[in-house]
């Protein structure tokens, strides 16, 4: 497989692909236009936001099988086009979301505190300690649009926080233990603090204007790190002069170019942007939300996986795929878990922590393995959309591998891919509605 890299990326990246067999040639500086004229000798492209991906590029890409953007959003290509010619279209939101959740958190935090204005008045000889008195985020709504990859990262980062976690988005039943999902209107009624994860679309698309601000109840704090697209920015600069919008921390901008590298062309400011770079309760980052030393490494060891899991470990997957290899959990519901714990420790001897009990075995190979036993309380959403009081655990090998294979077979897939040190974690539904957790565990991070 001939692979086409037009952007520089961690070096994991092309390293990984050759490992797997594929022939890499790097591109960054050729034009668009040259890039066309030889894309139809390569089997993959590897971009960034260099250029579009339009139908003309396209049409010119006769042996593309998969085009794979180191990133998020897939707005800079045409999704519909491509899809028709059968070229797999791969993305790496799992490489950069916990970036997003830590930045977007950052900038509240930071707005809050005062700390740009705080240490630039340092800096200029100032020690003002009343006039950069804080507020807290404790007791306060957050309402997020969009809870996909990053709108769940920025939810999961608040959690400890005293905080309401909501969320308004066009997918139903999309809310877990981390923020509760709810109508747009109730968003708005509710909403202290406001943080966007929608990506480009036409609903998300000015979003963000002088009718949809008003409709908010309370003076709110805005935070963008989704698209610049999806903010009107004058309505913006008219809510914050009008006190309707408290803040705004804004990591993208309308002006933005496509490649994310630039925002003007020349010198000239719009005047709303001036009033940005004026305001001190506005906060600014060039696009970096997702540009960690972390998220370098995850996205390129991402898009890798995935040209693996669909080219190269397919064949496998088809005969040799072991699915489930055991019970990993056996999860209920309790009025009183704390109560209940004690009650199994007490009368069977369970070994109880803060999660539960594990129960420890060995597998086939003789290696140590585990079964997790918890109780969640009876208000959990963790089992939603399933309303049943129990959801089981299965471990499994190869968790891409065998999600795949369940899409393709038809079966509801919940989520996406969720991995920590114990393991990958994915969830999928029974033809009863039963939600089912499958786990592939890394046991050895229990034992550490
Ligand atoms: N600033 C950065 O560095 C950075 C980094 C990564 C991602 N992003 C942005 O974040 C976006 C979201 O990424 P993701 O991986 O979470 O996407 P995702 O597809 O996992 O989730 C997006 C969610 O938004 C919902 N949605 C779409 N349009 C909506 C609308 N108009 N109103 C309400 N909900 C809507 C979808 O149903 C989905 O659940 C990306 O497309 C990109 O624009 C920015």
């Amino acid at each position: 497989m001939k692979v086409l890299l037009i952007d520089s990326n961690h070096p994991i990246l092309q390293s990984g692909l050759e490992k797997l067999g594929c022939i890499c040639e790097e591109d960054y500086f050729s034009t668009k236009q040259q890039i066309e004229e030889k894309i139809s000798d390569y089997d993959g492209i590897v971009i960034r936001s260099r250029f579009n991906i339009d139908q003309q590029f396209l049409e010119k890409a006769a042996n593309l099988k998969f085009i794979a953007r180191v990133g998020a959003g897939l707005e800079s290509i045409d999704v519909d086009y491509a899809e028709k010619m059968g070229i797999e279209l791969i993305s790496a939101p799992e490489g950069n979301r916990n970036a997003v959740g830590e930045h977007a958190l950052g900038m509240i935090l930071a707005l809050f505190n005062n700390l740009k204005k705080a240490d630039l008045e340092i800096r200029g000889g100032k020690w003002l300690r009343e006039a950069n008195r804080g507020i807290e985020l404790d007791g306060r709504t957050v309402g997020i649009i969009g809870y996909g990859n990053m709108g769940k990262a920025f939810a999961k980062k608040l959690k400890g926080f005293e905080v309401e976690v909501i969320c308004y988005d066009i997918k139903e039943g999309v809310g877990d233990e981390n923020c509760k999902q709810v109508s747009l209107e109730e968003l708005q009624e509710k909403t202290d603090v406001l943080s966007l994860h929608t990506p480009f679309n036409k609903l998300s698309h000015h979003m963000i204007n002088a009718q949809f601000i008003s409709n908010f109840k309370k003076p709110f704090y805005l935070i963008n790190t989704a698209r610049g697209s999806a903010v009107v920015t004058d309505d913006l600069v008219e809510a914050l002069r009008n006190k309707k919008i408290l803040g705004a921390c804004l990591d993208v901008l309308e002006y933005e170019k496509l490649s994310f590298e630039n925002l003007f062309e020349n010198d000239s400011f719009p005047e709303a942007f001036d009033y940005l770079i004026q305001s001190e309760n506005v906060l600014l980052s060039p696009h970096i939300a997702g540009w960690t030393v972390e998220s370098k490494l995850k996205l390129a060891q991402t898009i890798v996986d995935k040209v693996d899991s669909l080219f190269f470990s397919k064949e496998v997957a088809e005969t040799e795929l072991k699915r489930v290899t055991g019970i990993g959990g056996l999860f209920f519901k309790s009025d009183d878990p704390a109560k209940l714990k004690e009650w199994y420790k007490k009368h069977l001897n369970f070994n109880v922590d803060d999660w539960g009990s594990t129960f420890w075995w060995k597998d086939n190979s003789g290696n140590p393995a585990c079964t997790q036993w918890s109780i969640f309380k009876s208000d959990t959403v963790y089992f939603s959309p399933s309303t049943k009081d129990f959801m089981f655990n299965y471990r499994v090998e190869d968790l891409n591998l065998l999600l795949n294979k369940l899409k393709q077979e038809g079966v509801a897939v919940i989520g996406e891919i969720e991995e920590y040190d114990y393991g990958k974690f994915g969830w999928i539904l029974d033809p009863e509605g039963n939600k089912i957790e499958l786990w592939e565990p890394k046991d050895v991070a229990f034992l550490s």
